[in-house]
C-alpha cells in the first residue's frame, strides 16, 4: 500500500553526499516570492520565465501565500534581482543587500482578480494527532497504520526544498565574512527521519576551504595569516558564530528571535527564519554530527520498515511525554532513533547491519578519520545486501516495546558499532555509545525517573498490543492498534492505567508480566536499576 514515487526511488539510491550536493545547488538557484492572496499562477510563471527556465515551483501558506521558484540556472536569480525595485522607504532605511526574497504585487489588482484561480498550497506541517488517530482507525492492520503515520508526518519533497533554501539564504550572509563558506543542513532535515515541523539544524562549513589549503601545491610563499590566530578552536567557533549571529540579527531579512548560545558544549545560534517559517539552529562544522546524519540516512534508506518504525515510535514517545521539544533529562529523538536502530540490528536475521559491518564494506573514498576516531563506513547503498528478514511492522512494533520494556539497563549499554549489548562502562542510567566517539554516551542527559517512565510506558504499550482485541474495539468505536498507543494512557482509561502503573513490582504488574510471557517477572525493578 505504501509506494514510493519514481522520484523517491531515484533519490534513495544516491549517496548522502550526492543528495546534499544536488539539493544545495538547487537551493542556490531558488527564490522565494510573497504573493497576493489571489493570484494568477500562469502569469506569475510567465513573467518569471523571462528570466530563465523554471525547474520546479510550489506554493505554500506562511502568513500569506508564498511561491518557491527554482530556476535551472543561477544567472536567472541575478537577472531577476536586477529587474526588481527596492521599496522606497520613508520611515526605514534600507540596507543595500540584494536578497532572494521578493514580493509580487499586481499593478491592477481589481481587473486581474477576475482571472485568478486558487493555487494548490503544499502543506508544510502535519495533521494534528487527533485527525491522525481517526485516519489510523480506518486502516486494515497495524502495519498499514504505521505507513499511514509515516506518510502524514514525513518531510515532503517541497518541505525539503524549503529547508535547503533556508540554509542557502543564511549562506548569503556568512559569505560576506567567509566567501567560500557553505551552510548545510544536518540532523533530521536530511537523515530521512525528519517530521514536518521539526527544526532545521544547519552548520557553517569551511571544509572546502581547508581541503583547498591542504591540497594546494607548496610554492615559495605561505600565507602569513589565513585568519587571526586564536588560542582554541572553541574560541574561534564562538567568535565566528557571534558575528554571524549579529549579522543575521541586524541585516538578515526575516531572521528574528536571535539567541546566541555560545557557552553550550556545542556553541550555536538559534533563530526563527520567518520567510520559510523554520526554527533554525546554526552551529559551526561538526564532522561527527554529519557522519551521524549520514549513518542514519543509510539505515533509513535500506528498508522501508526502518522509517515506518521510527516515525511510529517517535510519535508514541512524544504523546506520552517521553521526549520533549526542549532539552532536559528525557530521551532525545536522536537517542531514541539509535535505540530503534539497535533493536533492528538485533532481529534475527538482522534488518540493518552493524556499524562495524558497514565499515568493512567501506572503500578508499569512504575513509574518514575525525579527531582520531575512525568514522569510515560504506557510502554506496548498493553495496549493502538487502535483509532476508520478512517480519511485519506490527510484530516489530510490539517486540520493540517488549524488548526495551525488559532490557537490563542497569547492567547493559547499547552499542550500534557491534550490534550487541555490552557492559556499561559507567553508571549513567541509560548508556548509548556514541557510534563515532566511542568514549561518549549520547544519552548521558537521561535520568533514572525518565528511564523508568520509558520502561513503564513501553510495557504498557506491549500489553495493549498483545491483549486488546481489534474487532471488539472497532465495534465499540474505540481507537485500536497504533491509534490506541497514541492516546495518553491516563486519558483513554484513567482508572485502568492508574492500576497498571501503580506500584511497579506489585501483583498487578507481576501478572501483567506473566501475560507477556516474560522470563523474569522481577526484571522491571532490575531493568531500571532499582
Ligand atoms: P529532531 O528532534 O527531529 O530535530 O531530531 P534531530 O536528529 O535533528 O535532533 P536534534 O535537532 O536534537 O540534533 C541534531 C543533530 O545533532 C542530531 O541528528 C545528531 O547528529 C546531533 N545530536 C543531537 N543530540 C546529540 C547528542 O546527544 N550527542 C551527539 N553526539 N550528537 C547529538
Ligand atoms: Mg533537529
Amino acid at each position: 500500500m505504501f509506494l514510493l514515487t519514481d522520484a523517491e526511488v531515484n533519490i534513495r539510491k544516491k549517496t548522502f553526499t550526492e543528495v546534499q550536493t544536488e539539493r544545495l545547488e538547487q537551493a542556490e538557484q531558488t527564490v522565494l516570492i510573497k504573493c497576493p492572496p489571489k493570484l494568477n499562477e500562469k502569469k506569475l510563471l510567465q513573467y518569471l520565465s523571462s528570466h530563465g527556465n523554471i525547474n520546479s515551483h510550489f506554493f505554500f501558506e506562511n502568513r500569506g501565500i508564498h511561491a518557491l521558484i527554482e530556476f535551472s540556472e543561477k544567472d536567472s536569480v541575478a537577472s531577476l534581482q536586477d529587474a526588481i525595485g527596492i521599496p522606497s522607504a520613508a520611515e526605514h532605511h534600507v540596507v543595500p543587500f540584494k536578497s532572494r526574497l521578493f514580493t509580487f504585487t499586481l499593478k491592477n489588482p481589481v481587473s486581474q482578480a477576475a482571472e485568478e484561480t486558487p493555487v494548490h498550497l503544499s502543506p508544510q506541517c502535519h495533521i494534528p494527532v487527533k485527525e491522525l488517530i481517526q485516519k489510523l482507525c480506518n486502516a486494515d492492520d497495524i502495519s498499514s497504520q504505521m505507513y499511514i503515520l509515516l506518510n502524514e508526518y514525513q518531510l515532503t519533497e517541497e518541505n525539503i526544498k524549503l529547508r535547503f533554501l533556508a540554509c542557502s539564504l543564511v549562506r548569503d550572509f556568512t559569505r560576506a565574512y567567509f566567501p567560500d563558506s557553505v551552510v548545510k543542513p544536518f540532523g533530521s532535515s536530511v537523515n530521512t527521519f525528519g517530521k514536518l515541523g521539526c527544526d532545521v539544524d544547519m552548520f557553517l562549513d569551511f571544509h572546502d576551504i581547508r581541503k583547498h589549503t591542504t591540497t594546494m601545491k607548496k610554492g615559495p610563499f605561505e600565507m602569513e595569516y589565513q585568519m587571526k590566530r586564536l588560542p582554541s578552536e572553541r574560541l574561534a567557533t564562538q567568535k565566528i558564530l557571534s558575528v554571524i549571529g549579529d549579522c543575521l540579527d541586524n541585516f538578515g531579512p526575516g531572521c528574528t528571535n536571535i539567541q546566541k548560545i555560545l557557552n553550550a558544549r556545542c556553541p550555536l545560534v538559534k533563530f526563527s527564519h520567518q520567510p520559510t517559517g523554520f526554527l533554525c539552529d546554526l552551529s559551526v562544522s561538526n564532522s561527527i554530527a554529519i557522519k551521524s546524519s549520514e549513518l542514519l540516512y543509510i539505515y533509513g534508506c535500506l528498508d522501508s520498515r526502518v522509517r515506518a518504525l521510527v516515525f511510529s515510535v517517535r510519535c508514541w514517545a512524544r504523546v506520552h511525554g517521553l521526549t520533549n521539544s526542549v532539552p532536559g533529562t528525557w530521551i532525545t529523538n536522536f537517542s531514541l532513533t539509535m535505540m530503534i536502530m539497535f533493536f533492528l540490528q538485533k532481529r534475527s536475521p538482522p534488518i540493518i547491519p552493524t556499524l562495524d559491518q558497514l565499515k568493512e564494506l567501506a572503500d578508499k573514498k569512504d575513509k574518514h578519520v575525525i579527531g582520531g576516531y575512525d568514522c569510515s563506513f560504506v557510502s554506496d547503498l548498493s553495496k549493502i545486501k538487502p535483509t532476508k528478514n520478512t517480519e511485519t511492522l506490527d510484530v516489530l512494533l510490539g517486540d520493540f516495546f517488549e524488548y526495551f520494556g525488559n532490557f537490563d539497563f542497569r547492567k547493559n549499554s547499547i552499542n550500534l558499532r557491534k550490534g550487541k549489548e555490552v557492559n556499561k562502562p559507567e553508571s549513567s542510567p541509560l548508556y548509548i555509545w556514541n557510534p563515532f566517539e566511542q568514549d561518549l554516551n549520547i544519552s548521558k542527559n537521561v535520568n533514572q525517573p525518565q528511564l523508568e517512565k520509558f520502561v513503564a510506558v513501553a510495557r504498557e504499550s506491549a500489553w495493549i498490543l498483545q491483549k486488546e482485541d481489534k474487532t471488539q474495539r472497532m465495534i465499540n468505536k474505540e481507537p485500536w492498534g497504533l491509534a490506541a498507543l497514541l492516546i495518553p494512557f491516563g486519558k483513554s482509561n484513567p482508572s485502568k492505567m492508574k492500576n497498571r502503573m501503580k506500584g511497579i513490582g506489585s501483583e498487578t504488574i507481576r501478572s501483567l508480566l506473566d501475560s507477556l510471557k516474560l522470563n523474569n517477572a522481577n526484571s522491571l525493578e532490575k531493568a531500571v536499576g532499582k
